[in-house]
């Protein structure tokens, strides 16, 4: 698949996350279904996508987006509770909860039913991709990679991009494209087995490890290690209090 011919776009799981990431790929253009297990969820969904703290109507009235695109959204993100509806998607994006099991249950299935050129991609906040992908066929396997949104998906840039031995160029080069057009700030990151976080989450895990041993040893309070990254790195928030300062621009 080529990043040309990627149109419709399959969302599996339509929680924080997946609601956050059809929204942006719905702002770039592309035509987006959300697949979610039942009608309550659904509607839900729904919800959060128009009223919802970062959904489209709260970004118009806050200038982020004009009135045109919040329509455009809206007009291009349908809904589901049949998997099969995804059959046609040209790119998967899965959003469902950080259980390997159930992914890879969830990407097994999906692999019978989606056209076989069709681009996996796992939203995992840091499960190993070769592992998910496991349940899948060889052919697959080299159209599947990471795509590691932040939160608020449509507040928080980040993308990380998350390459296996097995992923061909075609679809590195069309989630790049894809992340590129719905304006993320991409990283590009190997997977790697035996580990659990890409760079974002591993290089927070770490600093917070030792944040939290300095305040166990009682060498400073809570307060002062949060202020000491705030003033002296720039950092918008730190580890302990409140992380407000996340999509605080909205
Ligand atoms: N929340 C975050 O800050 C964050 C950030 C980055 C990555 N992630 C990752 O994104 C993924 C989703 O996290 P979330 O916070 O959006 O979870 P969530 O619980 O808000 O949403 C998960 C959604 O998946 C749905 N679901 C469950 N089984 C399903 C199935 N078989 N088919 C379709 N939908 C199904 C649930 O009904 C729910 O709506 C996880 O892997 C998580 O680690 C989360």
């Amino acid at each position: 698949m080529k990043l040309a011919d990627v149109k419709h776009i399959g969302v599996v799981g339509g929680g924080i996350m997946g609601a956050g990431i059809a929204q942006v790929l719905a702002v770039a253009g592309y035509q987006v279904t959300i697949r979610d297990l039942t009608d309550p969820i659904i509607s839900d969904i729904k919800d959060s996508l128009i009223e919802g703290k970062w959904g489209v109507k709260r970004a118009v009235e806050k200038g982020k987006i004009g009135f045109d695109t919040a329509s455009q959204v809206i007009d291009l993100v349908s809904f589901t509770t049949d998997i099969q509806d995804l059959k046609n998607c040209d790119v998967i994006i899965e959003a469902v909860p950080e259980k390997l099991a159930l992914k890879q249950e969830i990407f097994a299935e999906l692999d019978n039913i989606i056209k076989p050129e069709a681009i996996f991609t796992s939203n995992t906040s840091g499960l190993v991709i070769e592992e998910i992908s496991s349940s899948v066929s060889a052919q697959r396997k080299q159209q599947f990679v990471g795509m590691h949104f932040s939160n608020p998906v449509p507040v928080m840039s980040m993308c990380e991009i998350i390459t296996t031995d097995a992923a061909s160029i075609d679809t590195v080069e069309a989630v790049v494209g894809i992340a590129k057009a719905s304006k993320r700030a991409i990283s590009m990151v190997k997977d790697q087995p035996g580990t659990y976080g890409f760079i974002l989450n591993r290089v927070f895990a770490a600093a917070y490890k030792e944040a939290k041993k300095i305040v166990d040893d009682g060498l400073a309070t809570p307060e002062d290690v949060d202020k000491a990254m705030i003033t002296g790195r720039n950092w918008p928030a730190a580890f302990f209090g409140n992380r407000g300062g996340i999509g605080k621009e909205w």
